[in-house]
């Protein structure tokens, strides 16, 4: 069973039921939150400017939706998000659409964002996070445990709910971003005019086996197979229908067929009486025409996981052929953003429109990204007007702001008060903007130390004492913040941040010496009332 040092994992595989996505499961079972510590990417998809994006298109949804069917304003309208991860999406989208129904006058109605993921330990780390239990506590947020490959009910763990068709009176929202890139795929190619299966086979060198799990996914090598088949391959028209176009259109190439993303749509459509809204972003093929060509399956290894280029191409289609219509934003650089419906329309949808035009053809997540990506490398050229203007399209992103917080800092000083003043107004927002992840750094902290240049003592300490709770024993924290104190003529409260300060860094001559100087004076002051 072995080629020269290799070990051979399997052998002509249907890709679908290819062992590849059991470690692919299980690593991010095993990994839970801390998978996306320098593992999983997580920014792309997980920031203000996005979860913005998709508000405003849920948004005009709901509006275009209850236009047409006045008497659904009473039922709820639930967004189910799949493979929610680390939470950051949830969050930015959920405080954005309240605030922009509150700005639209749409208090009476209500929205239930449903946070899913197969796996019970990211659940875990949503139900005790400071950005996520408010949300909960108001009755915007629920979770529950949804695996794409199983047909079973979801039940919301706070309300006991069960998402089905007495529930779903609207349509159902689903959002799924960077899934379908991790869920069950096939694999197929075309030639003069006929379809074939490439089936997998799987190697490694014995080294790189633990059990019977590769450690490295880079190290293991795909050979493709491929077998002639016809395309009623699946018995289903839905997405037979979508083999034989691929079939007839298609010249010369190798595709991917998102099997699992389909399967889990049929289960959601039986679920919501076939009435979905989708968005979706991921590295991916839009057009038909961009799938042609390709001589090799896009499928990409990386340290513990892999991913594959999402055929949106298909699940419009699969979506059209369920009564729906979708929508591709032209094929540009970068991830892709992509709405379908089924069981109803877009194209009559005006406000549903107009924001697919504006925040998916228009200013998409991929083009705000290659933007904030040039930024990122130059923003030390840049001066603080430029500066503010990029935090106030980033929607003030606390994972933005950290890289640029030093540079903010020395250009505070000799900045224009318009400036300056727009800054102040935008580092409250980030400070609310904060989300906790695994070894990331705590922005609260850096809006003081914002303040703190500033001499404003009172802001600088409300923001280092909130940091407190994330980064309880830093020294520079514990210092800064009786310095504020000090300043603001509380002393007590300053000693004992000293103090505190001392005991985690005893060699430290500065605190030592306000210890010394706060003590002094307060010896001096009963001789000085003598007086
Ligand atoms: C690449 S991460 C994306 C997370 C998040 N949506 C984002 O954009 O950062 C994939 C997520 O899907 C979850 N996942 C993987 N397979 C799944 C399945 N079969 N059903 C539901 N969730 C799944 C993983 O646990 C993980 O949270």
């Amino acid at each position: 069973m072995t080629t020269e040092k290799n070990i051979v994992i399997e052998q002509h595989k249907r890709f679908s039921k290819s062992t590849l996505w059991r470690i692919q499961k299980d690593y991010f079972d095993r990994a839970g939150v801390s998978a996306w510590v320098n593992q999983v990417p997580f920014y792309i998809t997980c920031n203000p400017f996005i979860a913005k994006s998709y508000a405003r298109i849920f948004l005009g949804f709901m509006r275009d939706w209850m236009a047409k069917h006045p008497e659904t304003r009473q039922h709820p309208f639930y967004i189910l998000e799949i493979g929610a991860g680390s939470g950051r999406f949830t969050f930015y989208f959920v405080t954005a659409l309240h605030q922009m129904m509150q700005q639209a006058g749409m208090h009476d109605v209500r929205v239930c964002h449903v946070m899913s993921d197969f796996t019970r330990s990211n659940m875990q780390y949503w139900e005790k996070h400071h950005a996520i239990q408010p949300l909960v506590e108001k009755g915007w947020v629920e979770f529950a445990i949804y695996d794409m490959e199983a047909e079973r009910p979801i039940t919301l763990v706070q309300s006991k709910t069960h998402l089905d068709h007495t529930t779903l009176i609207n349509p159902l929202t689903v959002i799924g971003n960077y899934i379908f890139d991790t869920s069950l795929n096939d694999l197929f190619g075309v030639r003069e005019e006929a379809l074939y299966e490439l089936t997998t086979s799987l190697e490694t060198p014995q080294d790189n086996m633990d059990g019977n799990t590769p450690i490295e996914m880079e190290k293991v090598k795909v050979h493709y197979d491929a077998k002639k088949v016809a395309s009623e391959f699946y018995g289903d028209p839905l997405i037979d229908n979508i083999l034989e176009k691929y079939r007839s259109e298609l010249q010369d190439t190798v595709f991917l067929l998102p099997i699992g993303a389909f399967h889990a749509l049929g289960f959601l459509r039986k679920l919501a009486n076939n009435r979905l809204l989708l968005l979706s972003t991921d590295k991916g093929n839009g057009a038909l025409h961009t799938l042609d060509g390709a001589t090799t399956p896009p499928i990409y290894f990386h340290g513990c996981f892999f991913s594959a280029m999402v055929n949106f191409h298909a699940i419009g289609e699969y979506m059209q052929n369920a009564g729906g219509e979708y929508c591709l934003q032209t094929p540009r650089k970068g991830i892709k953003t992509a709405v379908f419906s089924c069981g109803f329309g877009l194209s009559d949808m005006g406000e549903t429109q107009r924001a697919l035009s504006d925040w998916v053809e228009g200013m998409s997540p991929a083009d705000y990204f290659t933007l904030h990506r040039r930024m990122s490398d130059t923003f030390n050229e840049c001066q603080l007007d430029t500066i503010a203007a990029h935090m106030q399209l980033a929607g003030w992103d606390p994972h933005i702001y950290m890289k640029l917080a030093s540079r903010v800092r020395t250009l505070i000083k000799d900045t224009d008060r318009d400036t300056l003043n727009f800054m102040t107004a935008g580092m409250h927002q980030l400070a609310a903007n904060f989300y906790d992840m695994p070894k990331t750094d705590c922005v609260l902290f850096e809006v003081g130390l914002f303040f703190h240049t500033l001499k404003n003592y009172a802001e600088a300490a409300k923001y280092y004492t909130q940091a407190r709770h994330f980064m309880p024993e830093n020294y520079s924290l514990s210092y800064n913040l009786g310095l504020c104190l000090h300043y603001l003529d509380n002393d007590t409260a300053a000693l004992t941040h000293f103090r505190y300060a001392l005991a985690l860094n005893p060699d430290a001559k500065e605190v030592q010496e306000w210890i010394t100087h706060i003590e002094q004076e307060k010896d001096a002051l009963p001789l000085m009332k003598e007086e």
